[in-house]
């Protein structure tokens, strides 16, 4: 499982660099004000107040979410989708919690070797910018499940807003159209007569976007729910595109993909309970192993990002990280031990051998054993209502625009998330990430994930709704923001902005934003042996956090567009 110096310097571009650095640590323009009625924070300004519109209609978090969800998906080209997938942590004001697995599936035609040559090596790229690299879609199912279950407007009350947004244009924030410009050429290198993002002048921030295609995929999607995306038009568009580069999705894809209620996996960190995603999510089951392997240290004595908290999360994530390698894959395909991860005894032996006068080497840890066992681009939104129900949700096209290529005429992005299984056991994906036989490639399978869409409860009631993007990075992001609220006593709105740092097993390095650890927390973590490298950003984090006094306060990742928005 070597790591050779280019992958490593790939890792570090693809995950500190996928955001620009300018806004770091900045405080959000947006409103910062108590809201007791309920609040959105989402990625992007108008799929924030699209949210917000369906609240104040009197829609209930889910319906605010199906909202964003399609708005996102015009306004957030990059991440938000209706050709990606996704999962849902739901928490009804009652207390009853839920989750909904819509994340894509392989192809009934994919298989273990398809991304690799005749001599079994991986082709570079094939599971990324291809029509081969892009799994079966999940969201839009997954939008009409969660509102069938949930929801309360009618259906089209929640899709209109997209609509309005694809047909009659939004402006462009400067993010976007900086992503929009860097990914001109490969736009039009990988979609010859399409047209769609193309300008013969850069973007520019303030631009108007239409997307008619979009629009009219859309609007039949508002009115005929799932068949209009899964059959009729948009399909036979979907199966047409297929023919153009080879792809495996097929009509019997799509007719099979179905999301999955499934249930959440819950753990306790001190007086909170923690409410997240379990497989094919990896996030779930890591968050609450990271979490009980800190738990009985004293973090807030030896203060935010300081050199001994950051020893010991780091070497809690090599060691979460070389077993999420192992042991996480699809349930359906393969049996997670999750029990024997989640037992408190597993992780207190797992850091038996970590030694503070020095690093462990990633070399010197491998996936953990137990008895008995038998052998990013994406997005996330965080919502509750006036009633108290939440909702966090990630959603992704996997790398940034996905595989980058169109459906003709239908006018949204492909995913590229078949990158997300282990396509060679050993080789790392895009993220840096090795896996094995638990996330091989099977057909209908779903691949691995790292996406954690996390609510916190305290004393019973609703306390935290958490989540990020960042591809490996997420499941680091989110429980450093948990542990930034619960351990140093920061509000929701600096706990998201505070500089942030990651460790991932493999390859062996700390990577940190730059400011995110001082010269002597850098130079005493250096002494011992951690080789740390700074630059670019680390996640883009969207919370709420619930006050004793029943408001709601949000936390909008300064690092992106995002907004928080409420009444
Ligand atoms: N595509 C990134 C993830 O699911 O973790």
């Amino acid at each position: 499982m070597n790591l050779n110096s280019s992958f490593t310097n790939r890792l570090i571009l693809l995950v500190l660099g996928a955001f620009t650095t300018a806004a770091l640590h900045a405080q959000t323009s947006n409103q910062d004000k108590p809201c007791y009625k309920g609040m959105v924070v989402c990625a992007y300004p108008d799929a924030a107040q699209a949210g917000l519109s369906i609240l104040k209609k009197g829609g209930n978090a889910i319906d605010a979410a199906v909202a964003v969800q399609f708005a996102l998906a015009v306004t957030l080209p990059e991440a938000g989708n209706i050709g990606g997938g996704g999962f849902m942590v739901y928490r009804s004001a009652k207390g009853e919690t839920n989750t909904l697995d819509f994340r894509e599936k392989a192809p009934g035609k994919a298989s273990a070797d398809m991304y690799l040559d005749e001599a079994g090596n991986v082709i570079p790229d094939k599971s990324l910018y291809t029509h081969q690299a892009a799994g079966v879609p999940g969201s839009v199912d997954g939008m009409v499940e969660a509102h069938h279950k949930y929801g309360k407007l009618p259906w089209a009350t929640l899709v209109q807003p997209a609509i309005e947004l694809a047909r009659n244009g939004f402006k462009v924030t400067r993010h976007l159209a900086d992503d929009l410009n860097k990914s001109q050429a490969d736009f039009k290198r990988l979609n010859p007569g399409k047209g769609y993002f193309l300008k013969d002048i850069p973007w520019q921030e303030g631009d108007l976007l239409v997307q008619e295609d979009l629009a009219k995929t859309l609007t039949l999607i508002r009115d005929k729910k799932r068949d209009g995306f899964y059959k009729g038009t948009v399909a036979g568009q979907l199966i047409a595109e297929m023919r153009t580069g080879n792809g495996l999705i097929s009509q019997a894809d799509l007719d099979k993909y179905h999301s999955v209620w499934r249930k959440p996996v819950i753990g306790k960190y001190k007086q909170y309970k923690v409410i997240t995603m379990p497989p094919p999510s990896s996030g779930g089951i890591a968050l609450l192993q990271l979490l009980h392997a800190v738990e009985k240290y004293p973090l807030s004595r030896w203060g935010h990002n300081r050199d001994s908290s950051v020893q010991l999360m780091v070497e809690a994530e090599r060691r979460v990280y070389a077993d999420r390698s192992k042991y996480l894959g699809d349930p359906d395909f393969y049996k997670v031990p999750a029990d024997s991860l989640l037992r408190p005894t597993y992780m207190d032996a797992r850091m038996q051998n970590f030694d503070w006068n020095t690093a462990t080497p990633s070399s010197n840890i491998k996936p953990g054993s137990f008895a008995g066992y038998e052998s990013d681009q994406t997005t996330h939104y965080s919502i509750v209502d006036r009633d108290g129900n939440a909702v966090s949700i990630t959603t992704t096209l996997n790398g940034s625009f996905g595989c980058k290529i169109f459906v003709k005429g239908a006018g949204f992005l492909l995913n590229n998330e078949m990158d997300d299984f282990s396509a060679k056991p050993g080789t790392p994906n895009m993220f840096g990430l090795v896996g094995g036989k638990a996330n091989s490639i099977q057909p209908g399978k779903r691949m691995l994930s790292s996406m954690t869409p996390t609510i916190l409860e305290k004393d019973g009631k609703l306390f935290m709704v958490v989540g990020t993007p960042g591809g490996s990075t997420i499941i680091t992001s989110v429980f450093q923001t948990i542990l930034n609220v619960i351990e140093y006593g920061q509000d929701v709105q600096r706990a998201v902005a505070s500089g942030r740092f990651h460790h991932q097993w493999l390859p062996d390095i700390v990577t940190a934003e730059i400011g995110a650890l001082n010269n002597e927390t850098r130079s005493i973590l250096a002494k011992k042996g951690y080789i740390i490298k700074e630059g670019g950003t680390i996640g883009r984090v969207d919370a709420i956090v619930k006050a004793p006094q029943g408001y709601y306060m949000g936390g909008a990742d300064p690092r992106g567009d995002d907004t928080k928005t409420g009444w």
